[in-house]
């Protein structure tokens, strides 16, 4: 597959056209951001990090029979993905409350979410990702009523996979976002799902392995992602 120019350069990913049109190369950079992009450092090894944990764990989805983006790993760095149609909704699945829901409701951070709660955020840096609802979707036209429903079965799907993985090495799934395209008329999973974009909690100590440890200062960001992927059997290059 030939590498053509750069279709976007992302926070922290970059994507590139391909010969084929149906296929995006999308490439995993150092770069970390977060408050929308308010504080953001390179934090060495971290986009070899998330691209092999992405691949990983879009495998594991695919096995599972969710729709995903991925292909293949073609680099350290980089992988192929179908090219879809992004959606600009952004879904969030918790499962433990912490981040938002605690500033936004009050609720103490840790406490069990039964059932799992299921939110969805524009994907707009300037207006700080504001959450929306699946009425202001449809008006707006950032996703049909159909697309709001499946994207809404897969997420929860998602959660049902991944509880389970993280659980069986020791960690709590906490919350995570998602973001859906279409390819040839289906929604299928894409961006990516790596410690960037989730919580994730060791089960005994409830140690935060996630990106809180760059939003909140705490160092050791991309060891934590590393000690992740190390207890998922995730094969790291040295
Ligand atoms: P951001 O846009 O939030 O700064 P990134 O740095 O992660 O995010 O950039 C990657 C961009 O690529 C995102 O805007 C994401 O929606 C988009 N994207 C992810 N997967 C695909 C895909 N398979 N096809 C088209 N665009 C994608
Ligand atoms: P929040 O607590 O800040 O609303 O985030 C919930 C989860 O979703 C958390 O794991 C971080 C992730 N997320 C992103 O990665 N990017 C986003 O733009 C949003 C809104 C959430
Ligand atoms: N909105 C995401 C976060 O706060 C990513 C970003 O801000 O760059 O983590």
């Amino acid at each position: 597959m030939q590498k053509r120019e750069q279709l976007y350069a992302g926070k922290a990913k970059s994507v590139y056209l391909t010969d084929d049109p149906d296929y995006l190369i999308l490439e995993f950079r150092d770069d970390t951001s977060a408050f929308d992009g308010e504080k953001v450092e390179k934090l060495a090894r971290k986009g070899m990090v998330n691209n092999h944990f992405n691949a990983f764990i879009m495998g594991k989805l695919a096995a599972a029979g969710i729709p995903v983006h991925v292909e293949r790993l073609l680099s350290d760095t980089q992988s192929v993905v179908k090219k879809l149609d992004m959606l600009p909704v952004e879904c969030v699945v918790r499962n433990i409350a912490a981040g938002s829901l605690c500033r936004r409701l009050g609720v103490k951070e840790g406490i069990d979410l039964t059932p799992p709660t299921f939110e969805l955020f524009l994907k707009n840096d300037a207006l700080h990702d504001p959450m929306v609802n699946e009425s202001l979707a449809e008006t707006f036209g950032w996703a049909t009523a159909a697309q709001l429903t499946r994207m809404k079965e897969l997420t929860y799907q998602v959660n049902a996979v991944l509880k389970k993985l993280f659980a069986d090495a020791g960690m709590l799934l906490v919350d995570y976002k998602l973001e859906f395209g279409v390819f040839k008329g289906e929604i299928v999973l894409g961006d990516e799902f790596s410690p960037d974009g989730c919580r994730l909690w060791d089960a005994e100590t409830r140690e935060k392995l996630d990106k809180d440890r760059f939003r909140q200062g705490l160092g050791g960001v991309v060891e934590a992602y590393e000690a992740v992927a190390d207890r998922l059997g995730i094969k790291l290059p040295k």
